[in-house]
């Protein structure tokens, strides 16, 4: 059954022209067929690249507005249109630019895990494999981060040369994991690395072997002689990891790193985004639209 919907899948979309990007949350069946699965990063490069009409983004949201706002004529498809980032949503354009009058002179660096009309009113968009190096690149020395305090953090250690503030915002998912869970975890399995999403508290960060966006994670486990993980993040890393390295084992940090908007979307509703009968045609308004380019180009120039 689920072949047979994988092959349809690819047979429209090759009729049709279409490019499906996945992040790596997304489940294995919906990874088999896509043409590229990635972290935040690698997407919104691949999204600018990509020769197609139609892309269909199986993920949230944001992921699909950035997609938009670097092409804007290509034809969107968010995969679930409930499928939001929480913390995309947690600031609005109303209280950052209140901030932006209190911090004047701070390039407001955004994670690319908020709106297209937060984009819109900053000055660089960061992801989490990316945004070390670009803070460390840009000129200013003041820095605004916004939404995540936890990614916030890790920079913050990483690029102790600049002056970050940091805003109460974050991931529900990673910043429900407490120390103590990753001390519980470190005893039950004494001889895994723990490895870890910058969107952790940093007391789950300080504890860690690794901290990497859901890419950087996979690569380090796959390339690592070590054989035993426990994985930091959404659980579907764990799986694929599972999956690809059967002489390994893996270990989720916690059952409860369970991210209930990316696991909206199934395979059926790729089938009917292909299809024509499904997900959402994602928009962004033109008085928005060049000013958040503007802030993601510039975070493709930075990180590379
Ligand atoms: P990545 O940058 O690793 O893709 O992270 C995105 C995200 O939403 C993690 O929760
Ligand atoms: Fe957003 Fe957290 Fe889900 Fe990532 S895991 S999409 S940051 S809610």
């Amino acid at each position: 059954m689920i072949r047979d919907l994988q092959e349809e899948i690819l047979s429209l979309k090759k009729k049709k022209g279409i490019y499906i990007l996945a992040h790596s949350y997304m489940t294995e069946d919906i990874c088999e067929v896509a043409d590229f699965v990635g972290d935040s990063y690698a997407l919104s490069v691949r999204a600018k690249a990509a020769e197609e009409d139609t892309i269909v983004m199986c993920g949230v949201r944001f992921m699909a507005e950035t997609c938009k706002i670097l092409s804007p004529r290509k034809k969107v498809i968010l995969s679930h249109p409930l499928a939001g980032c929480p913390m995309a949503e947690q600031m609005s354009v109303e209280y950052i630019t209140e901030k932006k009058k209190e911090y004047p002179g701070y390039a407001v660096v955004s994670y690319i895990n908020t709106t297209a009309a937060l984009k819109a009113i900053s000055d660089v968009c960061v992801t989490s494999s990316s945004a070390v190096k670009i803070c460390r690149n840009i000129p200013e020395t003041d820095i605004l981060f916004i939404p995540d305090t936890n990614l916030g953090s890790f920079v913050r250690s990483s690029v102790p040369e600049k002056n970050i503030v940091l805003l109460n915002g974050g991931c529900p998912i990673h910043s429900q994991i407490t120390e103590g869970d990753a001390l519980f975890a470190k005893a039950a399995h004494p001889g895994a690395l723990l490895l870890v999403h910058p969107e952790c508290r940093p007391e789950v960060v300080r504890l860690a072997d690794f901290v990497g966006s859901t890419a950087e994670i996979m690569n380090f486990a796959k390339g690592s002689d070590k054989k035993e993980f426990i994985i930091g993040t959404e659980n579907s890393i764990a799986a694929h990891l599972q999956m690809a390295c059967r002489d390994k084992t893996f270990h989720v940090l916690s059952r409860d790193m369970v991210c209930r908007n990316m696991k909206l979307s199934t395979l059926t509703d790729v089938y009917n985004c292909v299809s024509g009968v499904g997900g959402e045609e994602v928009e962004v308004d033109e008085s928005i639209r060049p000013a958040a380019l503007r802030s993601i180009e510039k975070m493709i120039e930075y990180g590379g």
